[in-house]
């Protein structure tokens, strides 16, 4: 048997074999042979790159890092360890994860030029709109990062990124409360440092609650990246074009902020009010079967079972409402999940739950506004961006991204100056 697909063009009889390499066929070599294109909007069916960060089976719910199972990082790491291995490819040692750890901590402050910045934003300014800006602005702070072919110039950006999102996520929520911008506490980890710059205000020394800063933790690893979705493809399609990765990264906060991808959970949580009760779920989903509405963190574009960090979140909910208190919200979640995993609607179409299900309940009882859960969610996607885009910036085969496009305007109108057609 060999590896290759035999077309037949209908129109003319001639036949074309094509190479089959890891279960794909080059565009490219089928477009020289055939004359073809491919139609493909939302690139449901095509592969843009050869990466080894994320692996995900869909049909089984398998979710891996550099080879790593999600369940056991979420488990026993942490998200400076993950974010090292989704960068580097490989576990830290000791030396190389205090090394790592050090550096990202130092780096935590901005310059104070990018505070006057977010501070001139309005006062109910979305915190994703601010962080999408100032992390667009840093780039104008770190002109060194356009040298994208230099290793050591790379690695220093990958680092003051990771290192200064959370103080950036964090003063755009004060922003928004018109409360003092908190400076970094380099004395704590990322995550309670980061929690310390979101809730202190005039004690010392901020002291999270360890349970609290553990289920952080967690959902930090859980979105820590994601493969080849919207944000993503995003952030190497504009990296194509070997702008600085702050540019990049920028566009990713901003493909993010859609409703579709990163804003899902916020709509969760304006679905579950809306529908109010327990006894109002069946007609809801009625109207959602209708077509009338969706089921909002429900189905997904790759997972076709249960997503495996929806399971994952749904545990951490026990662990942070044990400190906050049960959200009420949460029964209705429960029982609209039940419901809808025995409809045959949602059977049918392989509809599950997705991380977003779960993870506002958990975001509303810590405190956080709607806004800022997307914001929660483009911190720690930052470093499964970055190790999307240094691997973009090494693959000998990538290119500027640049679709095709089937026209469908009109041709050679003749143009009439307005000053005729007005007449
Ligand atoms: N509620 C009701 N029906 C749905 C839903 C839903 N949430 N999702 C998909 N369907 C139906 C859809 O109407 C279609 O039915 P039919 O075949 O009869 O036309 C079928 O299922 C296939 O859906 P699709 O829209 O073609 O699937 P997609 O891969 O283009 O969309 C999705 C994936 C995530 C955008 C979609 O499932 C959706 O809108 N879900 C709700 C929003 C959401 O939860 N988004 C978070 C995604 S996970 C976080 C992330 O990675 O960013």
């Amino acid at each position: 048997m060999t590896d290759s697909l035999t077309i037949r063009d209908n129109r003319t009889g001639d036949e074309h074999e094509l190479t089959i390499t890891d279960g794909t066929i080059s565009a490219g070599e089928f477009g020289k042979a055939t004359g073809l294109a491919v139609y493909d909007p939302g690139f449901t069916n095509t592969a843009s790159c050869r990466s080894a960060v994320t692996y995900i089976d869909g049909d089984a719910g398998i979710l891996e890092y550099r080879g790593y199972p999600i369940e056991q990082l979420a488990e026993d790491s942490t998200f400076l360890e993950v974010a090292y291995l989704l960068i580097k490819g490989e576990l830290p040692t000791k030396d190389q994860y205090d090394q790592w750890v050090h550096d990202i901590t130092y780096h935590t402050y901005v310059h104070e030029n990018i505070k006057s910045l977010m501070q001139g934003f309005r006062y109910d300014a979305h915190p994703m709109g601010m962080l999408l800006s100032s992390v667009g602005a840093l780039s104008t702070f770190y002109p060194d990062a356009r040298e994208i072919a230099d290793p050591s110039t790379r690695e220093i950006q990958v680092i003051r990124m990771i290192a200064k999102m959370p103080t950036l996520g964090a003063w755009a929520f004060r922003h928004a409360q018109g409360k003092p911008y908190i400076y970094p506490d380099n004395d704590l980890s990322y995550t309670e440092n980061f929690l310390s710059m979101l809730f202190r205000m005039s004690e010392p020394k901020y002291q999270a609650d360890p349970r609290l800063v553990k289920a952080l933790e967690v959902l930090f690893i859980l979105h820590a990246d994601h493969e080849q979705n919207c944000s993503t493809n995003a952030v190497r399609s504009v990296g194509s074009s070997q702008v600085d990765p702050y540019s990049a990264v920028s566009a990713g906060i901003a493909a993010l902020y859609g409703p579709l991808h990163g804003g899902a959970n916020e709509a969760v949580l304006k679905m579950l009010r809306k529908i109010k009760t327990k006894d109002n779920i069946p007609a809801f989903i009625e109207g959602v079967k209708e077509g009338k509405e969706r089921l909002m963190g429900f189905g997904h574009r790759v997972y076709k079972n249960y997503d495996p960090r929806a399971k994952i979140i749904k545990k951490a909910c026990d662990d942070v409402f044990e400190v906050t208190g049960v959200n009420p919200l949460l029964e209705i979640a429960q029982e609209l999940e039940r419901i809808a995993l025995e409809d045959e609607y949602f059977v049918k179409r392989k509809l599950y739950p997705n991380v977003d299900f779960y993870s506002g309940l958990i975001y509303e009882a810590l405190q956080f506004p709607p806004e800022m859960f997307t914001v929660l969610f483009a911190i720690p996607r930052t470093a499964g961006w970055l190790a999307q885009w240094g691997e973009l910036v090494d693959d000998k085969e990538q290119k500027i991204a640049r679709p095709k496009q089937i026209y469908t305007g009109d041709r050679t109108l003749k143009f009439t100056p307005a000053a005729q057609r007005w007449a």
